[in-house]
C-alpha cells in the first residue's frame, strides 16, 4: 500500500493549540499539508485567549520543516468561522480539509446548568462547526474535493451524567455530518466524525484509571486517515481511542406494525413494547428514504 501524503493540499485543524488538535497539525504538516494551525488559546472553559498555544505549534511544524499559520479566531461566531477559512486562502491559495476539533467544557448536572453554560458550549462545538464548516464547504464545492472531520464525543452519542450541554452539541454534529454528508458526495466532498477518547488537558481529570492508557496520539492516524485522498469513506462516525477503532451507527430495529390504517390502543404499545424494542433485526439507513423504506415495506405486508 503506498503511503498517504498531503502534497499541494492545505488543512484547517480548529482548537489545534493543543491535546488532540496539534497531534493532527503535526502529522498533517510532516505528511506534506501546508496548515492552519487555528486556536483561540484560552482556558478549558473557553475564558480567556492567547496568540501562544497557536504560535508554538506553527513553531514546531517550521521547525520540523513544515508549512503552516496561525489563526487566532473563535470559531464561535461567523465572523471568526469566515475568518479562519480566509486565513487558509490568503496564506496557501486552496483549501483541501477541514478537521472541527475545537471544543470546551462547562458540565453541571442539567438541573443547575445556567443559560451562559448552554450557550458557550453549544456556540464553540455545534455553532462554531457550522461557521467554520460554511465557508469551507463552498470552497471545496468550487473545486470539486473536500474532506472534513468533525468531533464528536461519546457523551453526544451515548449519553454522561453533567454534560447535558455538550452532549447535545456532540450529538448535534452527528446530524450536521450527516447531512453535510449527503450534500458533498455529489462534489466529492467526503464529511465523517470522530468519537474520540484521549488524555489532553479537557479530560485528565475524568477518565480516571483510563487517562493513562489512551494517548492522543493513538486518535491521530483515524483522523489523518479521513482527511486524506485515500478515503473513500463519508457519512461514517467512528469510535476512537486506546488504540480501539470501531464504527458508531444509528440503526433501525424492524419493530411492531399495528396495520395499515390501525391506530394502536395505549394497551397495545404497553402489551407490543417487547417488540418495538427489539433489535434483533435492524438496519443502518444512510438517509431518510432507506427509513421509509421499512415503513414502506410494513404496509405493503
Ligand atoms: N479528549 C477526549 O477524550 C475527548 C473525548 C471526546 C471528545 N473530545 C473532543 O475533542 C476535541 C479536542 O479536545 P481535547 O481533548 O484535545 O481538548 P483541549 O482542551 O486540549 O483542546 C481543545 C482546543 O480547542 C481550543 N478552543 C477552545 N475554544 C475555541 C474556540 N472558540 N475557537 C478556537 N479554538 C478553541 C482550545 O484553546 C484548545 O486548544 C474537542 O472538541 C473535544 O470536545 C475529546
Amino acid at each position: 500500500m503506498s503511503d498517504i501524503t498531503f502534497d499541494n493540499r492545505v488543512a484547517i485543524v480548529t482548537g489545534a493549540g493543543g491535546g488532540l488538535g496539534k497531534t493532527y497539525a503535526l502529522e498533517l504538516a510532516r505528511r506534506g499539508a501546508r496548515v492552519v494551525v487555528n486556536d483561540l488559546g484560552g482556558g478549558v472553559d473557553g475564558s480567556g485567549h492567547s496568540s501562544r498555544a497557536a504560535d508554538t505549534v506553527v513553531d514546531e511544524i517550521v521547525a520540523a520543516g513544515g508549512e503552516a499559520t496561525a489563526n487566532y479566531d473563535s470559531v464561535s461566531t461567523p465572523e471568526g468561522g469566515a475568518n479562519i477559512v480566509l486565513t487558509a486562502m490568503d496564506s496557501f491559495g486552496r483549501l483541501d480539509i477541514l478537521v472541527n476539533n475545537a471544543g470546551i467544557l462547562r458540565d453541571t448536572s442539567f438541573a443547575k446548568m445556567t443559560t451562559d453554560q448552554i450557550d458557550a458550549v453549544i456556540d464553540v462545538h455545534l455553532k462554531g462547526a457550522f461557521y467554520v464548516s460554511r465557508p469551507a464547504f463552498a470552497i471545496m464545492k468550487e473545486s470539486g474535493y473536500g474532506r472534513i472531520v468533525n468531533t464528536s464525543s461519546p457523551s453526544g452519542l451515548f449519553g454522561n451524567f453533567g454534560q447535558v450541554n455538550y452532549g447535545a452539541a456532540k450529538a448535534g454534529l452527528m446530524g450536521m455530518a450527516s447531512v453535510m454528508a449527503i450534500e458533498g458526495v455529489k462534489y466529492n466532498i467526503k464529511v465523517n466524525t470522530i468519537a474520540p477518547v484521549a488524555k489532553t488537558r479537557m479530560t485528565e481529570d475524568l477518565l480516571g484509571p483510563l487517562a493513562d492508557l489512551v494517548d492522543p496520539e493513538q486518535v491521530t492516524p483515524m483522523v489523518v486517515y479521513l482527511a486524506s485522498e485515500a478515503c473513500e469513506l463519508t457519512h461514517q462516525v467512528f469510535s476512537v481511542g486506546g488504540g480501539r477503532y470501531a464504527r458508531i451507527f444509528v440503526g433501525v430495529g424492524d419493530g411492531w406494525f399495528a396495520g395499515q390504517g390501525v391506530v394502536p390502543s395505549v394497551e397495545d404499545i404497553h402489551a407490543n413494547l417487547e417488540t418495538i424494542e427489539n433489535i434483533d433485526e435492524f438496519i443502518v439507513p444512510m438517509n431518510n428514504n432507506e427509513e421509509m423504506a421499512l415503513l414502506y415495506k410494513a404496509l405493503q405486508g
